[in-house]
């Protein structure tokens, strides 16, 4: 019985060097695996086996089975012509590759808005998305009939209580709670009342900066703008800002840069003009500080803020700010790499 294991084993292993033709598997299968192929013919003479022999026996003949087994599994791959050593027994293959998850466009941007900014001595905080009145808008000189109080641009969870509409709230909590000097950005999800299309969105990302010391000025502001546009956008990036209005800012100004995608020479992205806005900003207004309990005859400081989505949509000329939260797989695999 030994021996007649030992035969067909080597005769299975040696089958294809035998015959190599790729149509052996089915009748590789009628010799050896059928009812009436010689491996059961060997499990039916197992019963004329000795009880001594019978564990070594039964061991063996399993053995073969498997290894007929096996041996058709390769065959079988012969025939759809998948060469078996290379692929399913190749245990140095790589496996396959599988779809790793990437950094969110907004992560990215949000990251490299802090690591410039951090490089310059601002350190970051956060605050609470759902805010008081005092901290939304009175603390920040919002006149009583200000369109913000309004349910129309405002999520109201209660008569005083909103969703914030702006980072601005982070700064009139930190500027009431921390010692000064203060020299701070504050990244944060915001939330308006808009009507979604492909240029607003009802959640957005904002970025404020706050700088309080003695002696800021307009032009301390200004420069760290300038430094802030050319390391975002790149160094022939050219900033200017024009007269504008907040009411916790005095003066105040909405600065543009030099259209990136066409380098300022005119195109549908910056409407002809050569020049897309990019954020608000301007000195921290007296009655602001003075809410906070800082005295505007010692103290002075500068305020701005800026959307995420904006300077995103900018830096990889994305049009549509829906795709930011649709979560389209194609649109975020783009940004594996960046
Ligand atoms: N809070 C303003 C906004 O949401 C942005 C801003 C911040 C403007 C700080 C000036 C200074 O639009």
């Amino acid at each position: 019985m030994k021996e007649k294991i030992e035969k067909l084993k080597s005769e299975i292993e040696n089958y294809l060097e035998n015959n190599d033709s790729k149509s052996k598997a089915e009748e590789f299968k009628q010799r050896f695996l059928s009812k009436k192929g010689e491996i059961q013919a060997l499990f039916n003479d197992f019963k004329t086996v000795s009880p001594e022999e019978k564990k070594e026996i039964g061991q063996r003949l399993n053995m073969l089975k498997l290894a007929a087994m096996e041996k058709m599994k390769s065959l079988e791959l012969l025939n759809t012509n998948v060469k078996a050593d290379d692929t399913i027994n190749d245990m140095t293959r790589n496996v396959d590759t599988c779809n790793h998850g990437s950094k969110h466009p907004l992560s990215l941007v949000r990251s490299e808005i802090i690591d410039i900014f951090s490089r310059i001595g601002f350190s970051t905080a956060e605050g609470p998305e759902i805010e008081d009145d005092w901290h939304l808008f009175t603390a920040l000189n919002f006149p009583p009939e200000h369109p913000a109080r309004d349910m129309q641009d405002t999520f109201f969870i209660d008569k005083d209580i909103a969703l914030r509409t702006h980072t601005s709230s982070v700064q009139i909590r930190y500027m009431e709670e921390n010692p000064l000097p203060i020299r701070k950005i504050f990244p944060g999800r915001v939330f308006r009342n808009e009507a979604i299309s492909a240029r607003a969105h009802c959640i957005f990302h904002q970025v404020e900066g706050l700088y309080i010391d003695k002696h800021v000025s307009f032009k301390d502001l200004k420069q760290v703008l300038m430094y802030f546009a050319e390391e975002m956008f790149g160094h022939d990036t050219k900033i200017r800002l024009r007269p504008s209005y907040f009411p916790f800012t005095e003066p105040s100004a909405e600065m543009d840069i030099s259209c990136n995608i066409c380098g300022g020479k005119g195109c549908n992205i910056c409407k002809g003009s050569g020049w897309v806005e990019i954020l608000g900003c301007g000195m921290v207004d007296p009655n602001v500080l003075k809410n906070c309990n800082i005295d505007p005859n010692v103290y002075s400081g500068y305020a701005f803020g800026m959307g995420v989505e904006r300077i995103t949509m900018l830096k990889y000329n994305i049009n549509d700010i829906r795709l930011f939260f649709d979560d389209d797989s194609r649109f975020l695999k783009q940004f594996e790499n960046a």
